[in-house]
């Protein structure tokens, strides 16, 4: 199959390049590289040994994305590009509208202009807002901050059009907590500055490159305490893009579909983990709670498994272990490659 992947030379789309270049799909990647670096594309190449078409383009250049939408005549679309801080998304309000919304509608409006009506989406389980785990889809919508409302309102952007013409199949893939890295260690995460997420803090203490990591509460309702997350492996991700694609016929004009393990894993647990994968110490200090933080959350990932026939399959051990790899063969990320 042609497919485009928008926001293809980061974290999630590396991941779902090689495994849709591993299966003989062919790839064009549009990616402005914001908050990315072509060196990941390079290494997608080496994993695969197949080309991937990159363009360096922006979401918001309506007739730089014509040209690409024109050349590549993708079949399917999968729609990673977006900015997805949420403490900048709360500075910075407007750009993360005109990113990711104004971005989406481009995207959707290029990709009628071609006559493509297939397309998966990367929402979040941040949709849920304060939801009660475990979280269903048919749970009320609630984001919390302007970066979740984004993902809210990409997501009734594409109910309003599918309903206007069923031609349009959408899966709105709403992911629960991604982490880990390819087993080879060549591509991972790669934040830049001071990390937001759990994962990639703790792998920079365990690297030495901060001194500890802060423990966000430590008197949450939880058994240690600590808030409990559904953490789930990139490749197993990557794999249910690779799902949606190929199930969007069957699917009813758009659906959103969890995609987590279903499992809670605490933030102690977590750092366990990493301890155990790196052989090294992670010091943690007790910190308050961060604003917006919820103590529990976790998929019910069932229908991912009814309508996609995917369960996730990798668990907490590979995670780290294969987060540990990327991190130590790259403690600068891409950065630091030639
Ligand atoms: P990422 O930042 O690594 O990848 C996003 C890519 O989109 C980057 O390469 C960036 O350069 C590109 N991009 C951003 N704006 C663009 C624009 N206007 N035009 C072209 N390219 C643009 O992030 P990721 O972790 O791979 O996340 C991918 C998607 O999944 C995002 O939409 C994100 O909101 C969503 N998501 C991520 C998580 C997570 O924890 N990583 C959780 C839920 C949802
Ligand atoms: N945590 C710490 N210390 C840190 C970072 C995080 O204790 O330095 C804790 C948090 O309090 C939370 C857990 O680790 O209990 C996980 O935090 P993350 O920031 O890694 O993940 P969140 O679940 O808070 O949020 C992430 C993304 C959101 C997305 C959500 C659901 O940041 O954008 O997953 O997909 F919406």
């Amino acid at each position: 199959m042609r497919i485009l992947v928008t926001g293809g030379a980061g974290y999630i789309g590396s991941h779902t390049c090689v495994e849709l270049l591993a299966r003989g799909d062919a790839v064009t990647v549009i990616d402005n590289l914001s908050n990315s670096r072509e060196e990941s594309l390079r290494r997608v190449e080496g994993l695969t040994g197949r080309e991937v078409d990159f363009h360096r383009v922006d979401l918001l250049d309506r007739p730089g994305l014509d040209r690409v939408m024109a050349i590549a005549q993708p079949e399917s679309v999968i729609h990673f590009a977006g900015l997805k801080a949420v403490g900048e998304s709360v500075r910075e309000p407007l750009r993360y509208h005109q990113n990711n919304v104004a971005g989406t509608l481009h995207l959707v409006e290029a990709m009628a202009a071609i006559g493509c009506r297939r397309l998966v989406f990367s929402s979040s389980a941040t949709v849920y807002g304060h939801g009660a785990p475990p979280l269903r889809e048919a749970a009320p919508l609630g984001a919390t901050n302007p970066y979740g409302k984004t993902k809210w309102i990409i997501e009734e952007i594409c109910r309003d059009l599918a309903a206007s013409d069923p031609a349009w199949r959408i899966a709105l893939l709403r992911y629960f907590n991604p982490v880990g890295a390819h087993p080879s260690g060549q591509i991972g995460e790669d934040p830049q500055g001071l990390p937001n997420n759990l994962m990639p803090y703790v792998l920079q203490v365990a690297v030495g490159r901060l001194p500890h990591l802060n423990v966000f509460g430590t008197d949450w309702p939880t058994p240690d305490g600590t808030g409990i997350r559904d953490y789930l492996h990139v490749v197993d991700l990557a794999r249910g893009h690779l799902a949606a694609v190929d199930h969007l016929d069957r699917l009813a004009g758009c659906v959103a579909i969890n995609l987590g393990t279903g499992r809670g894993t605490s933030v102690l647990e977590l750092v366990s983990g990493v301890e155990r994968a790196s052989g090294k110490r992670v010091p943690w200090q007790p910190s308050s709670r961060r604003s917006g933080d919820v103590a529990v959350s976790f998929a019910d990932p069932t229908l991912a498994k009814e309508l996609l026939g995917w369960t996730a399959e990798l668990g907490l051990d590979a995670m780290c272990s294969d987060a540990w790899r990327w991190q130590v063969g790259n403690p600068r990320g891409f950065a630091a490659a030639p």
